[in-house]
């Protein structure tokens, strides 16, 4: 069975396509998976409950303020006992409550809690779903690493009504659940096991108000370090000045010029593997201004550069050298030449690369495209999110380090 053990964790939201909800629970049930579900007060006028508990074989919860359920399971615990989380219905207002972060009911106050990958398959009227603040919704929760599984083009349930918007069918949405679950580590699988990850630019001052920096956002090194701790690594993430928040169950150390990102790194020597994803600056400015440079007439500063310590090169010559030692390489052209060349140069196990030119859309964006290259050759993986890219690597550290992927 493809989903043998497997704990789903369904929240069945307020729309037509709840009753669709109910045979996912029993394609889920039929592949063995263990489904416990959640109502909300919404999904609750279209299928009862009863209906729910009856074909999972589980209470189905309802309410958050429910002492009995709240004794029985509290809502963290609910939250985090599920290997995957799925939303199907997702509306536009259950989209919109999880992309801002609401916490007023049981099933979205589940999804802020939880610790795991989350999956929505959005519903909703095409003229809802094409609406500006879903499409922002939308984007921020997969920025937020929330997979989607539709919505499909098709008539909606209103008469006269067409255009994407429908459900994914319950088989779909168990394809995207297998395909989710077989990537995701097992959450064992660095137990016991120590890495840093270095993420996010660098900044390099000018004087005091000015730097040097560049335009990398931290989201794949906090993807690799967040991916880490959910396999059960202790994980020290080093970032540099990012927008995104410190990952959850990852001790982080915030630090702004190279030269504090290497001393933040060598302090947390020795570990298992390190994971140099953070986008250094490769120089500084020689003499650094006590006072803000002023503007002279016609006559342009010139910035005297020094180039920066390689975090990436230094831990892997480093007598305290962890057993994997894996580098990210941006390009913009000759994408493997470089990162094979660069794979040699810092004497590193690994280089993930990536091509950064400004048309991918990768600095910034959810998504990536890599290659892993190693000594024995390069695999190219699929255009995927950046959370997905962290996952797979952390199954491939997990196997080159002898443990459970
Ligand atoms: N890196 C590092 N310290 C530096 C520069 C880079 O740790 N001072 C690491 C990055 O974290 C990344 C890898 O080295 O894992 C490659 O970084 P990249 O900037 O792509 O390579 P560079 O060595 O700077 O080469 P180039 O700029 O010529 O591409």
């Amino acid at each position: 069975m493809t989903l043998d053990k497997k704990r789903i964790l369904l929240v069945i939201g307020g729309g037509i396509a709840a009753y669709k909800s109910l045979d996912l629970i029993r394609r889920l049930k039929e592949r063995g998976a263990r489904v416990r579900t959640i109502l909300t007060a919404a999904g609750a006028e279209f299928i009862t409950p009863l209906s729910a508990a009856s074909l999972s074989g589980e209470k189905c919860l309802t309410d958050l303020f429910s002492l009995t359920d709240e004794a029985d399971i509290g809502h963290i615990r609910l939250s985090r006992e599920a290997d995957l989380v799925v939303v199907a219905p997702a509306t536009a207002d259950l989209m919109a409550k999880m992309a801002q972060g609401f916490a007023n009911d049981l099933a979205s106050t589940v999804l802020i809690a939880t610790d795991k990958r989350v999956l929505v398959a959005p519903a909703m009227n095409p003229f809802m779903w094409n609406h500006p603040a879903t499409r922002r919704n939308l984007a921020q929760l997969v920025a937020d690493g929330v997979a989607t599984v539709g919505p499909n083009e098709g008539e909606m349930a209103e008469r006269g009504e067409a255009g994407r918007g429908r459900m994914a069918e319950p088989l779909e949405i168990v394809a995207a659940i297998e395909k989710l679950l077989a990537a995701i580590p097992a959450t064992d699988a660095l137990k016991g096991r120590k890495m840093l990850v270095t993420s996010g630019p660098t900044r390099e001052p000018i004087d005091p108000v000015r730097y040097i920096s560049n335009r990398s956002s931290g989201k794949q090194g906090h993807s690799v370090a967040r991916a880490a701790a959910a396999a059960g690594a202790e994980v020290l993430l080093v970032s540099g000045p990012v927008e995104i928040p410190d990952p959850s169950g990852v001790k982080t150390v915030h630090v702004e010029t190279a030269a504090e990102m290497l001393s933040a790194a060598e302090a947390a020597l020795p570990v298992d593997v390190a994971v140099c994803a953070a986008a250094v600056a490769d120089w500084r400015v020689d003499a650094v201004a006590n006072e803000k440079l002023k503007k002279q007439e016609g006559r342009m500063p010139s910035l005297s550069l020094v180039e920066n310590p390689d975090v990436l090169a230094t831990l892997s010559h480093s007598k305290k050298r962890p057993r994997l030692v894996i580098g990210f390489a941006a390009e913009t052209e000759h994408l493997i030449e470089h990162a094979r060349a660069k794979l040699k140069r810092k004497g590193c196990d690994w280089i993930v690369a990536n091509d950064v030119s400004p048309e991918t859309g990768v600095f910034g964006g959810a998504h990536n495209q890599v290659h892993l290259v190693t000594a024995n050759g390069v695999e190219s993986w699929p255009v995927l999110s950046k959370e997905a890219v962290a996952e797979g690597l952390v199954r491939r550290i997990a196997a080159a380090l002898g443990g459970r992927a």
